[in-house]
């Protein structure tokens, strides 16, 4: 099913110009979906470790983008509920990839709940895809959809090519613990979201 939505999702964006807004989130959508199965396929501690770092900072960027962008074109042409609805949503995200954080990567359970995290992953970027994004293929001009999709590409090499810093490990957690990697989702979020906005702002 998910692999249908990824070919879907593929396809879609394939009809759109590259520099679309819309063609980028889904493409983005398509690329997270992707990374999923890289971080549960992957063989051995390291190599998860890698890879769930690498989706981590997908999301991370991707969802600081939505709102630094997205959110606020979205908040003007869709209904309170459903921004509000997509807001909880992304709340939920974050909550549930602090829990993944939390367990150990080579661990018995992990690959059972990064799964768990996919679909709530995959649902979101559903309703993204049926209820905001038609939106804003309808509402903005083709010139406004695609200056807000070079933009967004714009910011997401900035977020990609910045070098992380590393974030301190919770207490009790070594930094370059296995279950932690570099940093908690939570601060790559922030820092994510911190420089989109300055970039957003010219700065
Ligand atoms: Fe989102
Ligand atoms: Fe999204």
């Amino acid at each position: 099913m998910v692999e249908i939505a990824h070919r879907e999702r593929v396809m879609k964006a394939a009809h759109l110009p590259a520099d679309n807004i819309v063609a980028v989130l889904y493409e983005q959508h398509a690329h997270i979906g992707d990374q999923f199965d890289v971080v549960a396929e992957s063989a051995g501690a390291a190599e998860r470790s890698a890879a769930f770092d690498t989706l981590r900072e997908l999301i991370a960027s991707h969802e600081a983008a939505e709102d630094v962008v997205l959110h606020r074109v979205t908040e003007k042409l869709l209904p309170a509920g459903l921004t509000r609805a997509r807001d909880d949503e992304e709340e939920s995200i974050v909550r549930e990839l602090a829990d993944l954080e939390r367990e150990p990567v080579d661990g018995p359970g992990f690959v059972a709940r990064l799964r768990l995290f996919e679909q709530s992953f995959t649902m979101h970027a559903a309703h993204e895809e049926t209820e905001d994004f038609p939106a804003v293929l309808t509402e903005l001009s083709e010139q406004e959809q695609a200056e807000l999709g070079r933009w967004m590409r714009r910011a997401n090499r900035s977020v990609s090519t910045h070098p992380q810093h590393p974030h301190p490990a919770p207490a009790g957690r070594p930094v370059g613990d296995a279950a932690f990697g570099t940093g908690t989702f939570a601060a790559l979020y922030d820092e994510a979201r911190d420089r989109l906005t300055r970039t957003s702002q010219g700065a």
